[in-house]
């Protein structure tokens, strides 16, 4: 289930870790070229978490977590073509710095976006203007909810126009069991995003929708966290390998 995946292709990288390149509600991100393998020459970002926490090795398995399941949503939005053209997903992979300042420690590796934009929130923000890719993200969203029968949904969509698709980048898994990482709003999430969706010539009347659409969460275009909760997190790290 990977044909839409954009991955890395590369085993080394020189990242320039002396200039943030940029940041999110969650991550600072470094720009960097890989230095070995098929994409050696082109450019890629490195992400790092903003707070070292003692969270730190689950949330790089949430975030392999919700691209997987990314992936299979984009996957099947594909092969149903409810577009003309691909989307595809940005796959990192979790890489140890050899050297420098951040030797020993892990960062997320994946290749450069150009014409960055972002298209929804996990809140259910969307941009002001309406065009062909910003109502193709909304219905991959409301897709999303359908196809999972209820279960996830998946929003957070940014990323550039590449070719003849588009790429998307660290997207948003909001999941009725929470089960996503801290990005995860849970059923409220779902009922606050459906409150501002509006079906565009995307979306399918048979699709699914929440019974209740209530705003619950302020809506705003940066991602919106919920803080670790002892017990979840707890639960988590015994699941992890070593
Ligand atoms: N693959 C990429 N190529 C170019 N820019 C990127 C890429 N991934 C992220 N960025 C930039 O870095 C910012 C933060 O990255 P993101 O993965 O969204 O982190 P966060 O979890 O903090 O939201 C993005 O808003 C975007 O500007
Ligand atoms: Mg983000
Ligand atoms: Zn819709």
């Amino acid at each position: 289930m990977s044909d839409f995946a954009r991955q890395n292709k590369a085993t080394d990288a020189k990242i320039d870790t002396t200039t943030i390149f940029a940041s999110g509600a969650f991550k600072i991100v470094y720009k960097g070229k890989y230095t070995k393998g098929e994409r050696a020459g082109e450019e890629c970002v490195c992400k790092i978490f903003k707070s070292e926490s003692v969270f730190e090795e689950s949330y790089f398995q949430e975030e392999l977590k919700v691209v997987a399941k990314a992936l299979e949503i984009v996957n099947m939005f594909n092969r149903d073509k409810h577009i003309n053209q691909k989307i595809l997903l940005n796959e990192p992979d979790v890489w140890t710095f050899t050297s420098g300042n951040k030797k020993g420690k892990k960062a997320l590796i994946e290749p450069m976006i150009t014409n960055f934009e972002k298209f929804n929130s996990n809140s259910g923000w969307t941009p002001k203007e309406s065009s062909p890719w910003i109502n193709a993200m909304q219905a991959l969203s409301h897709f999303s909810y359908h196809t999972s029968n209820r279960r996830a949904l998946l929003c957070d969509l940014q990323g550039g126009v590449y070719k003849d698709g588009f790429v998307l980048t660290d997207p948003v898994i909001i999941s009725t069991n929470q089960e996503y990482g801290p990005t995860d709003l849970g059923v409220e999430g779902i009922s606050t995003f459906f409150a501002s969706h509006r079906c565009n010539q995307y979306c399918k009347v048979q699709w699914l929708v929440p019974h209740d659409k209530k705003k619950h969460f302020n809506v705003q275009k940066s991602t919106a966290m919920v803080l670790p909760n002892r017990q979840s997190r707890a639960a988590l790290t015994c699941r992890l390998p070593g």
